[in-house]
């Protein structure tokens, strides 16, 4: 190679602050020779003991090393910011923005060639992939992979959709508290990310359409000792990416989002992959819009039979052959030349790629779901968009007309949703406001709101649903989320009140209040700002409450829209 390396600004001066940049390092054992202008591969740990689903990659990383040293590569991993769903409050969103500058500032501040992203938890791909697309280096994902499948009882359990199920069941009387406490050691029973469709699974298969990982990435369950030699390969892949100067811009391009974007509809995946998208593309300066997600996925079918839409799980998708076999069934939906890590393209990578359980993976000609992408609505609730998932939402409500019953604030809603006197019934149209990026703030995952525990028993299982929120990966119902503008700021969902009449229409991508104009314009000029959330009042989170841009926007910070590029002019002083 003869191109210098950016790392030899750091390690190949003979000067005093070359002395200080090798000098300190040797204090860890390293012998001189790795400073002698070999690729240097950052390996970027979102390690942490409170982030379960991420708890085990420092064995990962161990494999990822053995592979850089084999390609002649120079592994250095270090920490960065681990987001946790199951843990963090208010909200793992609420940090996604800040984990991706962490990630943006390390990867520019410290002699890296090429880096290698360490993701698993819902947040932690999207903020590792943004803030690594800030920088532009080259870059491979290693997902940490899933969960195995769950068991209890002689059946399947899966990641966050049985919790919905089981914690209907206790509310209704069908589940008791002792069966509750046992399906939670049940259903969590080795290392790795929720093992459902749900946002994490969804985000590794968007990494691999998007072709920043190795063919596979996305399914093999953590524990299973391939994920292992995937992690090794990316080693090895990415020094030669180094070589290749094989950069985020070349891989990052408006046909790899095209493509993902199909492939989340193919694969019947989460809402929040909209969000992440959108922010991903702007770090990048690729014109993605939410008409992009109505237009592409619209016709695409859902082929996976997995939870929260279906009955399996990754682990039941890797055996049947993963995202590559997908990919194949619909690869004249894709742009095939599409290049990816490998150096090849999407339809280089896939051409070996195999159906092996057609109970698992459909064929294109005989879907598991008509309808598997993401429907963009609009009209006077959502003048800049919301979003429904149509394969989770119950065909008879996808075209409905209710009677909004208001919840205020997510507190309301739980103080309030089991009163027997709530005047509500399974036609109502359920509205919850203030739950958007800045009302929450943070757009937490409550838009699947719980039912009324009086229609639970009564054998209601899905009632329409409105928010400004976010839904977990693994929900499921007639959920409508993201609306814009959020209520927060004044958006036509903080005018909705009780009695109104709601209209849906998934097929003609409409969501209506029907109340006069001239009443609206009444309410919107009485309108009055929310006090600030309770989490809002100073910090970090009241600098997420001024900068942080609408769902439609990808929910990104309006200054870190963009690439910044790696090059940082000065020494270090
Ligand atoms: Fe981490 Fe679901 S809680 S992936």
């Amino acid at each position: 190679m003869t191109r210098k390396l950016r790392s030899q600004d750091w390690f190949g001066r003979q000067d005093r602050d070359g002395f200080s940049h090798r000098s300190w390092m040797k204090n860890q054992g390293l012998p001189g020779h790795l400073f002698d202008g070999r690729p240097i591969i950052g390996i970027c740990n979102t390690f942490s003991e409170l982030n379960p689903c991420n708890a085990h990659l420092r064995k990962i990383a161990d494999h990822v090393k053995r592979g850089v040293y084999e390609a002649g590569g120079f592994p250095l991993e270090f920490p960065v910011s681990s987001l946790g769903e199951s843990l963090m409050r208010p909200t793992a969103m609420l940090f996604r923005n800040l984990a991706s500058m962490d990630v943006e500032e390390a990867i520019r501040a410290y002699p890296v060639d090429g880096v290698v992203l360490l993701t698993g938890c819902d947040k932690t791909t999207p903020s590792l992939v943004m803030g690594a697309a800030s920088c532009d280096l080259p870059t491979i994902v290693v997902s940490g992979g899933p969960m195995l499948t769950g068991r209890w009882r002689g059946r399947k359990l899966g990641s966050g959709t049985d919790v919905w199920h089981f914690a209907d069941a206790v509310r209704s009387g069908a589940m008791d508290f002792a069966e509750f406490s046992q399906a939670e050691a049940a259903m969590s029973r080795s290392a790795g990310h929720c093992m459902t469709m749900g946002t994490a699974s969804t985000m590794a298969s968007m990494v691999e359409a998007l072709g920043l990982t190795l063919p596979e990435n996305a399914a093999i369950p953590a524990v299973d000792s391939r994920r292992y030699v995937l992690a090794h390969e990316s080693g090895s892949r990415i020094v030669g990416m180094v070589h290749e100067d094989l950069r985020l811009s070349k891989v990052l391009t408006r046909p790899a989002f095209e493509n993902a974007i199909v492939v989340n509809g193919a694969i019947g995946g989460s809402t929040n992959a909209v969000i992440h998208l959108l922010a991903i593309a702007g770090r990048m300066g690729v014109d993605i819009d939410l008409s992009d997600w109505d237009r592409l996925g619209r016709n695409v079918p859902c082929l996976v039979n997995l939870m929260p839409s279906g009955a399996h799980q990754m682990e039941d998708f890797y055996y049947a052959g993963g995202l590559p076999a997908v990919m194949k069934e619909i690869e004249n939906l894709l742009h095939g030349g599409a290049l990816t890590v490998t150096g090849r393209s999407i339809s280089d990578n896939i051409a070996d790629a195999e159906c092996h359980d057609r109970d698992v993976i459909h064929e294109l000609a005989s879907p598991f779901k008509p309808e598997g992408g993401i429907a963009v609505l609009r009209g006077n609730l959502a003048p800049d968009g919301a979003v429904i998932k149509p394969s989770a939402a119950s065909p008879h409500l996808l075209k409905h007309r209710g009677r909004a019953v208001v919840f205020e604030s997510i507190e309301q809603l739980h103080s309030t949703i089991d009163d027997d006197d709530l005047d509500i019934d399974e036609n109502s149209v359920m509205v919850l406001k203030h739950c958007g990026p800045k009302g929450y703030p943070g757009m937490a995952e409550v838009g699947n709101m719980p039912l009324p525990a009086k229609l639970l028993k009564r054998g209601i299982t899905d009632m329409v649903r409105i928010s400004d929120a976010r839904m977990s990966g693994t929900a499921f119902g007639t959920v409508v989320l993201h609306v814009a503008p959020e209520a927060a700021i004044g958006g036509p969902l903080a005018l909705v009140q009780n009695g109104d009449m709601i209209e849906l229409d998934v097929s003609a991508r409409r969501i209506a209040l029907d109340v006069p104009e001239a009443e609206l314009a009444r309410r919107r000029d009485a309108w009055q700002p929310p006090p600030s959330p309770p989490d809002a009042r100073g910090g970090y989170s009241g600098l997420f409450v001024r900068h942080v841009m609408q769902a439609d926007r990808g929910a990104d910070f309006d200054f870190l829209v963009g690439c910044r590029g790696n090059e940082v002019v000065r020494e270090s002083h």
